[in-house]
């Protein structure tokens, strides 16, 4: 494999420029410019029918862009697609695993895709059970897999190859809490290895988790882009819900923090209704230093909770529209390839 070239100029992995992918009518990829560097995580955040897929299959070279160039690991996505393939590594959208065959043989057939000899293409999949925690079940046929465990053994198959950049296409939607949680530390170690990351997702959380930077996309255009903690400043960052156990010291509370110069930009509100004052925060330390506040004043805290903003919020902030969710935009699952032979 090339894990050892150098990678492109510049340390970018990815390298998008004006790239475009229209179907008929639907601008699904509308000049999407985008930097991933070496070695980290690029989120990138949008609702149904951004265009996050398209972009995806276009930089695994399964679709052909109408316009603009795109580079991988300095790979040119239209001229060098089997150099390409060799070095990304692709979870679908859509669980693509044979569920007939087991957790090993799907791993197995895909060392054999790949060209591997049949003994590394055997200690391939016996490694990525072992890094996956699924060798206990490498047996059982994959249609007898949990959603997580599955999600798990995409994951493992996408690695097989050893690829140096991967996209990860919404990985946890439909995943529960705890089982989602177990694919992010996986995605974690990926990129502790020094492998980039290209994740799409709709969770705001899964976003500030795993990613660095962050590309938000809609209707086929980058609307918003920048570190997480810079956007989420421009979007309004978290919120602090304070509830006192007495509503009647909601008024000084707020007070106290505004003396205090605590209270975010903007100030914090009141909301008599809920009991709660609600304080922007900016920084773990004005967080830290409300909370201190509160003690030091004494004041009783019957409840206290931080609040991402949500997607919603987010594309409220940055386009001053709602965002738009188009119901049913299911694609025909048979376009997605997991597993890229080069
Ligand atoms: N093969 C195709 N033929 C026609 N239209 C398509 C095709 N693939 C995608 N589209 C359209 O392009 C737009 C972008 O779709 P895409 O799948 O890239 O969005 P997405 O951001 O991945 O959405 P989701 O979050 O629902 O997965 C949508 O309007 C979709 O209907
Ligand atoms: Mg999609």
């Amino acid at each position: 494999m090339t894990r050892h070239e150098e990678i492109g100029r510049g340390g970018n992995a990815v390298e998008v420029r004006g790239l475009v992918k229209h179907f008929g009518d639907t601008k699904a990829v509308d000049g999407i410019d985008l930097d991933v560097r070496e070695g980290t995580v690029m989120g990138v955040l949008g609702p149904n029918g951004a265009g996050k897929t398209t972009l995806v299959r276009m930089l695994s070279t399964l679709l052909v862009p109408d316009a603009g160039s795109a580079t991988v690991a300095g790979y040119d996505v239209v001229r060098q697609p089997r150099e390409l393939r060799r070095t990304i590594g692709l979870t679908g959208q859509y669980a693509s695993v044979d569920e007939k065959l087991s957790g090993w043989e799907n791993l197995y057939m895909i060392g054999r895709l790949l060209d591997l000899p049949r003994s590394q293409a055997r200690k391939r999949a016996d490694e990525m059970l072992e890094r996956f925690s699924l060798t206990e079940a490498a047996k059982r046929p994959a249609s007898k897999y949990s959603g997580g465990m599955r999600r798990r053994l995409d994951l493992a198959a996408s690695m097989i190859g050893r690829p140096r950049v991967l996209y990860l296409d919404e990985p946890t939607t439909g995943l529960d809490p705890r089982t989602r949680n177990e694919v992010w530390d996986e995605v974690q170690n990926i990129v502790a290895e020094g492998n980039t990351v290209l994740l799409t997702t709709q969770y705001m959380e899964e976003a500030e988790r795993l990613a660095s930077e962050l590309t938000v996309v809609d209707r086929g255009r980058v609307i918003a882009e920048g570190r997480v903690p810079e956007l989420k400043a421009k979007v309004g960052g978290r919120t602090l819900n304070i509830r006192p156990v007495d509503p009647r010291d909601l008024r000084p509370m707020a007070t106290a923090l505004a003396e205090a110069g605590l209270d975010g930009v903007g100030g914090s509100t009141t909301d008599e209704s809920a009991g709660v004052v609600n304080v922007p925060i900016l920084s773990d330390e004005q967080l830290t230093a409300v909370v201190g506040l509160l003690g030091q004043r004494g004041f009783p805290v019957a409840d206290i909770s931080t609040h991402l903003p949500s997607l919603d919020e987010v594309f409220l902030a940055l386009t001053g529209q709602k965002a738009t969710h188009e119901s049913g935009e299911a694609q025909d699952p048979e376009h997605e390839t997991k597993e890229v032979a080069a």
